[in-house]
């Protein structure tokens, strides 16, 4: 099974809603998928139509107590099921403090390699002990950067941390996010990307109206409104994400 995380440093950059469509395009293409709402917030559970949290307490699922599996909710859509969002992971840094180590969530993840081909994780904005657990369970980590200087910033904080933590920083994949051709500023640094930015993806998401009309449609673009801009985006962004993804079924035929 391949792992994915969506990640920043920076909230409102649109991770959600590009995990949520790459997901759903994934288990569009038959790819068992299971996505992991880790956010607290609960933004892509809702994307997904799921609007309950965990049945059961999330310190059991982390301790191994609850096995995930109870835990997985069916979406509308074959191929895609959801471990949700709950309210309580505003606590999942002190509940993996108390189990110890950077290596959990890879752990817990393990036995769903029997059923799913992908997992995808999204993931709240911060360093934390979850976003350490979260570099390390994930194959790639795709990071959506909205061309501004701050984003740039969180660009090479992230890889800071990654180097200081010795991580692979082959890992981090950025990808241009909520691009508005009309601002000078982002139409320059789409076309001239600074130089630590090697492993960047080639299409870039559009800011588009259709995105956030995800929120009312409780449905991804991708599925809405799929000849639209953005979801042509998410798709051509899908099938350079694919290519890094040396374990999905089917690599060599891609
Ligand atoms: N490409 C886009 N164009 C326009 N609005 C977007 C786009 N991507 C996300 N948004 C909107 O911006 C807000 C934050 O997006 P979200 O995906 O939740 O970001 P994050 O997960 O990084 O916090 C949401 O209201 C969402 O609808
Ligand atoms: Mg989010």
């Amino acid at each position: 099974m391949e792992v994915i995380a969506f990640y920043n440093l920076k909230g409102g950059v649109g991770k959600t809603a590009a995990a949520v469509n790459l997901a759903w395009l994934a288990a569009r293409d038959g790819l068992p998928t299971v996505f992991w709402d880790l956010d607290a917030q609960g933004a892509a559970s809702w994307y997904l139509g799921v609007e309950e949290g965990l049945q059961g307490k999330p310190r059991k699922l982390l301790s191994g107590k609850r096995p995930i599996g109870r835990e997985l909710c069916d979406t509308a859509w074959d191929n895609l099921q959801l471990l949700p969002a709950d309210e309580r992971y505003r606590h999942l840094d002190l509940h993996l403090d108390e189990k110890g180590g950077d290596d959990r969530l890879h752990q817990l993840l393990e036995p769903l390699s029997e059923r799913y081909a992908l997992a995808v994780l999204d993931c709240p904005p911060s360093f934390s002990r979850l976003s350490e657990n979260v570099f390390r369970a994930a194959s790639r980590v795709l990071v959506p950067l909205v061309p501004t200087p701050l984003s740039l910033r969180a660009w090479a904080q992230l890889r800071a941390f990654f180097k200081q933590h010795e991580l692979p920083r082959r890992k981090l994949v950025p990808f241009w996010s909520m691009v508005d051709r009309r601002r000078g500023m982002h139409r320059q640094l789409v076309e001239q990307p600074p130089l630590n930015m090697k492993r960047l993806l080639g299409p870039a998401i559009p800011y588009s109206t259709q995105v956030e009309q995800m929120g009312l449609h409780q449905r991804p673009v991708c599925d809405f409104a799929p000849t639209s801009p953005a979801a042509r985006a998410y798709e051509a962004l899908w099938d350079e994400v694919r290519q890094h993804l040396e374990g999905l079924p089917g690599h060599h035929l891609a």
